[in-house]
């Protein structure tokens, strides 16, 4: 290992999901550095499949945090949660999306990939899609911690992706898959535990 590697491992060490953040704004410049790390992931077939919005307006994302929280709500209803305890969940998930200094949506499209005929390729070739587009987000998940901010990734999009593509006026073939919160951090956040490798490797 030499120095340089080790300064790499401390950054990935000392990354931590960040969700409390500093009233200050992100500038686009630094959101522009920020694409730059994603857009050099590697990707299956090389397809970058990755589409990231910067969400700039801040009627429209009010907007969105909105329609989220409502559908989020009526949900946790559906699944029997108590309406107070559904209402303040979805209040606070819709104050988060609209207060952080920052949002960017991260999106797929399988616009380049692969057609196969069948649904077990078809499957396959969406999975590297979405492993793709998750490496472009460590990317700049690194970056931005290198960089002195915080983030976090919300998988708020996955659960109701037409709310987004509409209230975000996206094109039809982008699939919507995270959200992630940028700022300065308000206060140091707590490491969470990680398995020990012992439980998460076998040699065979
Ligand atoms: C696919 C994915 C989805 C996540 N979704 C959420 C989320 O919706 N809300 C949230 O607060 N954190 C979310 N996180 C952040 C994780 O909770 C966090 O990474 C994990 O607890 C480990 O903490 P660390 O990032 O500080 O190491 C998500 C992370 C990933 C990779």
């Amino acid at each position: 290992m030499t120095a340089n590697s080790n300064w790499l491992a401390e950054v990935i060490r000392s990354r931590r999901s960040v969700r409390h953040f500093r009233r200050e704004p992100v500038s686009h410049a630094t959101i522009e550095a920020l694409m730059e790390a994603a857009r050099w992931a590697p990707s299956a077939h090389n397809a970058q499949p990755w589409r990231f919005v910067v969400l700039e307006d801040q009627q429209r994302r009010r907007d969105l945090a909105h329609a989220m929280a409502s559908r989020f709500q009526t949900d946790l209803q559906a699944d029997g949660a108590p309406e107070g305890e559904a209402l303040a969940r979805a209040a606070r998930a819709e104050a988060r999306l609209s207060e952080a200094p920052a949002v960017i949506l991260a999106c797929l499209t399988v616009q380049d990939a692969q057609v196969y005929p069948d649904a077990q390729r078809a499957a396959a070739e969406h999975a590297m899609a979405v492993q793709s587009t998750a490496l472009a987000v460590e990317n700049l998940l690194l970056t931005a911690h290198q960089a002195g901010l915080g983030a976090c990734w919300l998988c708020s999009p996955l659960f109701c992706p037409e709310i987004v593509v509409r209230e975000l006026d996206l094109p039809p073939k982008w699939e919507p898959q995270a959200f992630i919160l940028l700022g300065i951090p308000e206060r140091a956040p707590t490491a969470p535990e990680r398995r020990p490798l012992a439980d998460i490797l076998v040699w065979r």
